[in-house]
């Protein structure tokens, strides 16, 4: 197994899947600031998560292309993989917790046998490196002490991060039993523009500013390790370009917060009043903590987090009120039905009102 990046010559032709989400729009326009870069080909479903905006500033540039089709078409991605690419960087995902206690099965498909279809043409082709961009939370949840490790055992307690731990031990059995060239991230929460805003922070930001109730679950004492976006896409370069071969390296922000502290942040920043946070029913299977030990990174890729908490969070807030038109673009049509079956009788129950559906959902109610 290969393990002197430095020897190796560059990667030049990328093939990034689920570029057009979150965390790999961000990383496809890093991509295309280095100089090197002579391909990046972006494979997504465009599934609700996908969203074409995010890479509107790219679509002109020649090295860019757009390839729209799933992970798990594996002609497709054959196909592509022909065209000739040196790596694929693999973020596609059905990436939501909460989306994954109501369809499971789906996030099996995309998340383990997509990574699946990847790998095999990956080592059909012979590809010199295979990224695969996982999560901490494959190490389940932390007690108020700790802190992960690349060594930590694998324990996931939600569909989500168990399709993604699967997915993660496919990489490692294609590395020893194939020998191909795989490299795994698992990075911590990520927050920054264009996240969707089924998650925590893009939630609580976009439902404040229109004054409505922001749902947080349980005691609000769960804490999340916050890492800005453009740090996680440049910790995903780092490991795809000086990563050791067959390693994982996590990445984290050091940013340890419990939501209730965020969910002041954020209404202190846009000056709204604390009484916006309503206390609903905890999430099934809710992760206590998660806190990340990054030290590989830091010295195998020489990487850390630049972005500080205070000004990331700043920054995102003041994004999401700079753009009302991508918000409301994302929540339209079936988000809304999303959003009724996960907050609605939640939501009135926090009010004091009786459900609108016939289960009632038990919650806790609270004074922040
Ligand atoms: P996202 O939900 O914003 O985007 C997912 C993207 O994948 C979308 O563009 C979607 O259209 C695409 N996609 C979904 N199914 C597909 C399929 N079958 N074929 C092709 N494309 C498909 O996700 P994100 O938050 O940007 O996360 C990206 C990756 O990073 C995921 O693998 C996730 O597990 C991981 N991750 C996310 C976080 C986080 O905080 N968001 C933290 C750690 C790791
Ligand atoms: O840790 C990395 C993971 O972070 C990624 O692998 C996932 O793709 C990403 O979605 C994220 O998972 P979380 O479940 O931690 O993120 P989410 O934004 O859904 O929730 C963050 C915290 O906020 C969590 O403790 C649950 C809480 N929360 C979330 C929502 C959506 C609320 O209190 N209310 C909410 O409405």
């Amino acid at each position: 197994m290969r393990d002197a990046r430095s020897e190796m010559p560059p990667l030049e032709r990328l093939l990034v899947t689920g570029g057009c989400g979150f965390i790999g729009s961000h990383f496809v326009r890093l991509a295309l600031r280095r100089p090197r870069t002579r391909l990046v080909v972006n494979l997504d479903a465009l599934t609700y998560a996908g969203n074409p905006e995010n890479l509107r500033d790219v679509e002109g540039d020649p090295r860019y292309r757009f390839a729209k089709g799933s992970v798990c078409d594996a002609e497709r991605v054959d196909a592509l993989v022909r065209e000739g690419v040196d790596a694929i960087v693999h973020f596609a995902a059905e990436s939501h917790v909460d989306r994954s206690l109501y369809g499971p099965v789906d996030f099996v498909r995309t998340n383990l046998e997509g990574t699946s279809v990847l790998l095999e043409a990956a080592r059909r082709a012979g590809l010199r490196r295979f990224l695969q961009v996982s999560t901490d939370e494959v190490y389940g949840s932390l007690p108020r002490e700790g802190r992960f490790r690349e060594t930590t055992p694998l324990h996931p307690n939600n569909p989500y991060s168990t399709t993604k731990a699967a997915a993660d031990l496919m990489v490692g059995a294609y590395v020893r039993t194939f020998g191909i060239d795989a490299v795994v991230t698992r990075s911590s929460n990520n927050y920054g523009p264009h996240q969707h805003p089924e998650k925590f922070i893009p939630l609580f930001i976009s439902n404040a500013l229109q004054d409505k109730p922001c749902p947080l679950y349980g005691d609000g004492m769960h804490v999340r390790d916050w890492l800005h976006v453009e740090d996680n896409a440049r910790g995903i370069w780092a490991a795809l370009a000086k990563g050791k071969g067959g390693r994982v390296y996590n990445l984290g922000g050091g940013n340890e917060r419990p939501n209730l502290e965020v969910a002041r942040a954020i209404l202190r920043l846009l000056r709204k009043p604390e009484s916006l946070v309503a206390f609903v029913q905890d999430r099934p299977g809710h992760d206590r903590r998660y806190a990340i030990d990054c030290s590989r990174a830091r010295r195998d890729l020489g990487w850390t987090p630049r972005v500080s908490f205070e000004r990331g969070l700043r920054d995102t807030v003041a994004w999401y009120r700079a753009n009302p038109g991508w918000v409301e673009r994302v929540r339209s049509g079936a988000y809304r039905e999303y959003y009724a079956r996960q907050y609605g009788d939640a939501l009135r129950a926090a009010a004091g009102m009786p459900a609108a559906s016939r289960e009632t959902t038990p919650v806790r109610r609270r004074r922040t």
